[in-house]
């Protein structure tokens, strides 16, 4: 095979997790080229099987070792395909490091991503949990993901609707298995309609004197946000929120605002649903700044479970399950994982 398809036999992923935990591939195959990949698909190792599809390793928790060959999609192309003055079409590779992406359009002065800025991981990752921060989720920038579905061999390019976009969710979450992304477009605009709806986005500006923003100190904004409440995962092993916010029925979230007046409560994009703060739940049962051994939670930001040096992944899970069953029991909720656990049933 050619250099755009590399294989490494026996391949330790502690750096390939945000995570920071210990892990190893029976084989790691990495393609740099999408268009190789029905003859990598074809040849051994892959031909047992694809394990796992590795992004920036940012969402995902090692419980255990993958258990078969693991692939990297490394191509890292950006280009505008289609640009009328105003819109324009951006694609890019997913193994486009995300915020790199951010950076290049607000660079040509296109608007939509700035909300999203300093999210790791890669650009192939993000519409398959639909990241979302400070009001914006990148479903609603997505023009179309481009995927390969080697069951069949063929390309496909998924619009946004076919993508069926929700919280933290997409078609790519539900049939895990079926495509592999391989590049993803994005509709942006010059003319900046910015989103300024998340209360701490709009104090952040005004703290620094902007009043007249545009998509660039936006962007600013939200990477000031995020340095101070999210720790950075080249100092502290963590894949961002552990759980996501879990979404119940409206008479149940009433209840729970009776009893607990303080509790965030959101719209959930559902009739009859509201969006809960698995953060503040966490935190109410005592959990910000936990820490036992290397395994914790963060003191900025109770959603955060982070590694403070030789963490394994079961013992963040094992916390993980004490924190769930903690707030099952103080609050009858039910929180979930956001990051794929590997090697484990949550
Ligand atoms: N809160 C606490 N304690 C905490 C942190 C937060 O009580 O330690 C309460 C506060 O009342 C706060 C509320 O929870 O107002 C919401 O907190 P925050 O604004 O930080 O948002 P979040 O719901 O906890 C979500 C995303 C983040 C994203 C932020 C900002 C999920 C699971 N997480 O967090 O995304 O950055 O909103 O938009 O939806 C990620 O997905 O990895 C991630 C970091």
């Amino acid at each position: 095979m050619s250099e755009a398809v590399r294989v490494t036999r026996d391949a330790p992923l502690r750096t390939r997790n945000t995570f920071g935990v210990d892990a190893r591939a029976p084989w790691l195959v990495e393609v740099a080229d999408a268009a190789r990949l029905p003859e990598a698909l074809s040849a051994p190792p892959l031909r047992l099987g694809i394990a796992l599809v590795l992004g920036g390793g940012s969402n995902l928790l090692f419980a255990g070792d993958p258990d078969g060959p693991v692939l990297a999609l490394t191509g890292d192309r950006i280009a505008v395909i289609d640009d009328d003055g105003d819109r324009a079409i951006v694609r890019a590779d997913a193994g486009v490091e995300w915020h790199r992406l951010v950076l290049w359009t607000l660079d040509r002065g296109l608007c939509g991503l700035e909300n999203l800025a300093l999210i790791p991981g890669t650009t192939g990752a993000a519409p398959i949990q639909n990241i979302g921060a400070y009001g914006v989720e990148v479903g609603e920038t997505i023009h179309a993901v481009e995927v390969f579905e080697p069951s069949t061999g063929q390309v496909h390019r998924l619009g946004r609707d076919a993508c069926r976009f929700g919280y933290r969710d997409s078609v790519f979450k539900h049939d895990a298995d079926r495509y592999l992304v391989t590049a993803v477009e994005f509709a942006l605009s010059r003319t900046p309609a910015l989103r300024l709806d998340y209360a701490g986005l709009g104090d952040e500006l005004a703290a620094r004197g902007v009043a007249t923003p545009d998509a660039r100190d936006v962007a600013d904004a939200v990477i000031a946000i995020r340095r101070r409440k999210l720790p950075d995962p080249a100092v502290l092993g963590n894949a961002g929120s552990f759980f996501k916010n879990p979404i119940v029925p409206a008479a149940q979230a009433d209840a729970l605002l009776a009893a607990h007046p303080a509790l965030p409560v959101f719209r959930a994009g559902a009739a009859g649903r509201r969006k809960l703060s698995a953060a503040w739940m966490i935190d109410a049962c005592g959990w910000k700044g936990h820490r036992d051994g290397d395994v914790g939670v963060a003191a900025s930001h109770a959603l955060v479970l982070v590694n403070h040096g030789r963490a394994t992944g079961a013992q963040l899970l094992d916390l993980a399950r004490r924190i769930a069953d903690s707030v099952h029991a103080r609050f009858g909720v039910a929180i979930e994982p956001e990051p794929r656990v590997i090697g484990a049933q949550w």
